[in-house]
């Protein structure tokens, strides 16, 4: 799969069915020869023909005038006749950032390599490989090594680069991308993920043209505005047709993602850490390593890059492909309760749960120091007696007893000025010398670029892990970082910080994960602000978002799925008139727009109507026959809520055996008629039952004919058709 032409000088890495293509110039320049569907690995030389332009600076080889630039790269620099945004940048010590990498030598090897301090897809590794490929810059004396890691089941590659001084100066990074691709066209519509919260990931699509286009985040996390994925895809790109390249970074911290269509109509696809604020001084022998970053392609739609997405987190990153990871049905106090809570109001809740089915309690916001409000309190991870004056053994007992386990909510990274850790650490907050911190809902966050910071928030949570039975935790982060900067870096180095602090997190949720591994740990930050493979290395699910309106989350849910399986999204019911919008919907909508992601309830159980308490029994039924697929199975999206007054989405079991499929009306159109979705995912000869309807049809049917819907819905109703093959 990783092949290396010693007489072209070639590199080919082929996947399934895609093949990436690299070319080592007889100058040592290394440049790019193709990504796309699979092609033979014949001598491509004369496919850099067109790599001549005039009042560029040329250069001759072997006959041929080519100019750098308009020459695909893959690893480009600036300074030395590559006009376009380079991939990296090093500033020499005498303040010049001219560079000019070579190739020096490579190394194939079977495997992944081990990234120290970095999330990274790791898991059943068989049958994978490595290029490293090192080259070297004589004007500032670095070298830059890439590997690239062939997943061939997949359709995916993963990139990163470790930068090492080889000088005996400092130098000092100015940026440094995980990944850089150079396509000869410009005809690409280029698809994000934009948002807000409560409104995160909502598909953007729209048409690439001259000038650079890009996506990115400044606020230490990866943000609910923009998720760190991009897709260039053909114009005519559908669900089901055309070509997508996908692009994600592994990485929870600021990011920049940028495609750029120069003068000859080709186009530079960059992703890596936001140079924005962005410096790190290597000292001599030093190395930096970015982020990980995976690209995977499609011919085969837009459902077939998300696929091969969905697999690399389920198969191969970290938590999220630990099979043996339970994924339990939870009920949380936050939207029952809020801040008010008490041990008879939780005593009552959990009690209210008994014979419901729900796996888990979870105790969220308000049970810790003498938190109130949103004012007080962050950093004192201990219980608040005057709520809890028995300690939580009293609760813990009482859920055990209604058949729960016991979960906790935690924001590790955060600290209130009215806080028994801010009096004895005043300094431990990030702030600027002499500034007054900005608040965010009254809180500041936690320098966690310093070691003793991450030892002493590590040491109280493993302190309540190790005294409690807690079988789940919430780790939330909600607010965005600003005053950027560290006491522990010098001055030169305060540009580290932003990395710094994420590299912090990263070790603080290493620790706790390794010295917990029965806990199961659920990402947040004020719902899907930090929704991105670096957390889900470490946790294999996220709360997608805060808003828990059902028809909002139509949009939200399917356009995270663009990237991220079902199995990395949390999804609960919760009451009416939502909380976050005020609509009234249908219970059995809230839950059937819940079902297939990470199940549970964010309500007042005591509160409960009797035929509100049968519809959960019956939903956890249903959650149960579901919940295999969810982990196993293929998820498909079949009418965009985008697009459609309507919504649909089906999952399929692998052995094609079993699949769902949720219909949902967002507004409904008054004598509309019916229509027919087309399956998909089926074995077209197996013959299906198709419930509620009870009728048998043969997979290629389904997937052809469609399945017929019929009935009449109205504003906000939904459907669940379960089938069930012979
Ligand atoms: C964030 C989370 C919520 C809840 C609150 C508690 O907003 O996203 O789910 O945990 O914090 O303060």
């Amino acid at each position: 799969m990783i092949k290396f032409s010693p007489e072209n000088k070639t590199f080919y890495l082929n996947t399934k069915n895609s093949s990436y293509i690299i070319n080592i110039l007889d100058n040592g320049l290394l440049c790019h020869k193709y990504y796309g569907a699979s092609v033979a690995e014949d001598n491509m030389e004369y496919y850099n023909l067109f790599a001549k332009h005039e009042y560029t600076p040329n250069m001759i080889l072997n006959g041929y005038t080519f100019s750098k630039d308009n020459l695909p790269q893959e690893y480009p620099v600036f300074g030395r006749g590559d006009f376009r945004s380079p991939a990296v940048c090093v500033e020499r010590p005498d303040g010049r950032c001219v560079n000019d990498l070579i190739y020096k030598s490579h190394e194939i090897t079977a495997g992944v390599p081990k990234i120290e301090g970095l999330p990274y897809f790791n898991k059943n590794t068989e049958g994978t490989a490595t290029l490293k490929i090192v080259l070297t810059d004589c004007v500032s004396g670095f070298e830059s090594a890439l590997f690239y890691s062939v997943f061939e089941n997949e359709d995916a590659i993963t990139r990163h680069t470790v930068i090492t001084n080889t000088t005996d100066k400092s130098l000092k990074l100015r940026s440094a991308d995980s990944l850089s691709v150079d396509f000869e066209a410009k005809e690409f519509d280029f698809l994000t993920l934009r948002g807000a919260w409560a409104r995160e990931r909502h598909i953007n699509r729209r048409s690439l043209s001259y000038g650079t286009t890009s996506i990115e985040s400044r606020r230490g996390s990866s943000g609910h505005q923009h998720n760190p994925f991009a897709a260039l895809i053909s114009r005519n790109t559908t669900e089901e047709s055309g070509e997508a390249y996908g692009f994600a970074l592994v990485y929870s911290g600021n990011f920049r993602i940028s495609a750029e269509v120069d003068q000859f109509s080709s186009t530079r696809l960059q992703m890596g850490i936001n140079p924005n604020g962005f410096t790190y001084v290597l000292s001599p022998g030093e190395s930096f390593t970015t982020p990980q970053a995976v690209s995977v392609y499609s011919n085969s739609g837009l459902c077939g890059m998300s696929h091969s997405f969905h697999n690399m987190c389920k198969n191969h990153l970290g938590r999220s492909a630990e099979k043996a990871v339970k994924h339990p049905i939870i009920i949380n106090s936050w939207e029952a309760m809020y801040f008010d809570i008490t041990e008879k109001r939780i005593e009552n809740l959990v009690r209210s749960c008994r014979g419901l089915g729900i796996d888990t309690f979870v105790l969220d916001d308000g049970w810790f120091g003498c938190r109130k409000s949103d004012n007080s309190s962050l950093g004192d991870w201990y219980i608040d007696k005057n709520k809890f004056p028995n300690g939580l053994k009293n609760i813990i007992s009482i859920c055990k007893e209604n058949g729960m386990s016991f979960g906790i909510w935690f924001e590790p990274e955060m600290i209130s000025e009215n806080s028994e850790l801010y009096r004895r650490h005043p300094d431990w907050c990030i702030h600027t010398p002499g500034c007054a911190p900005i608040e965010s809902r009254s809180q500041l966050v936690l320098d966690m670029a310093r070691s003793e910071v991450v030892d002493c928030i590590y040491n109280q949570l493993a302190a309540l892990l190790n005294e409690y039975d807690i079988t789940y935790v919430k780790w939330d982060m909600n607010r965005n970082i600003t005053d950027n900067g560290s006491a522990s870096l010098s001055a030169d180095a305060q540009g580290e910080h932003a990395h710094r602090y994420i590299l912090g997190v990263y070790s603080l949720m290493d620790r706790l994960t390794k010295a917990f591994p029965d806990v199961l740990f659920e990402g947040c930050a004020g719902g899907g602000g930090r929704f991105d493979f670096g957390i889900l290395y470490y946790m294999p699910q996220i709360w997608t978002s805060d808003d828990t309106d059902a028809v909002e989350r139509l949009k939200i849910q399917y356009g995270t799925s663009m990237v991220y399986p079902v199995s990395a999204m949390t999804a609960h019911v919760s009451a009416c008139p939502n909380h976050q919008t005020g609509r009234i919907t249908p219970f059995k909508t809230r839950g059937d727009i819940a079902q297939i992601c990470n199940f549970g309830y964010e309500l007042d159980a005591s509160k409960l109507s009797s035929d509100e308490t049968e519809q959960i029994k019956e939903q956890i039924k249903l959650h149960r026959k579901i919940e295999p697929m969810i982990y196993n199975g293929d998820f498909y999206r079949l009418i965009s809520p985008f697009e459609s007054d309507c919504c649909c989405w089906q999952i399929a079991a692998q052995d094609k055996k079993n699949s769902a499929v949720v219909f949902a009306t967002q507004k409904a159109t008054p004598n509309s008629g019916g229509f027919y979705i087309k399956l998909r995912g089926l074995d077209p000869e197996s013959i299906y039952t198709v419930s509620p309807m009870n009728i048998k049809l043969h997979g290629k049917t389904l997937m052809n004919a469609g399945l017929p819907i019929t009935k009449e819905y109205f504003d906000f109703n939904t459907a669940i058709f379960e089938l069930t093959a012979e």
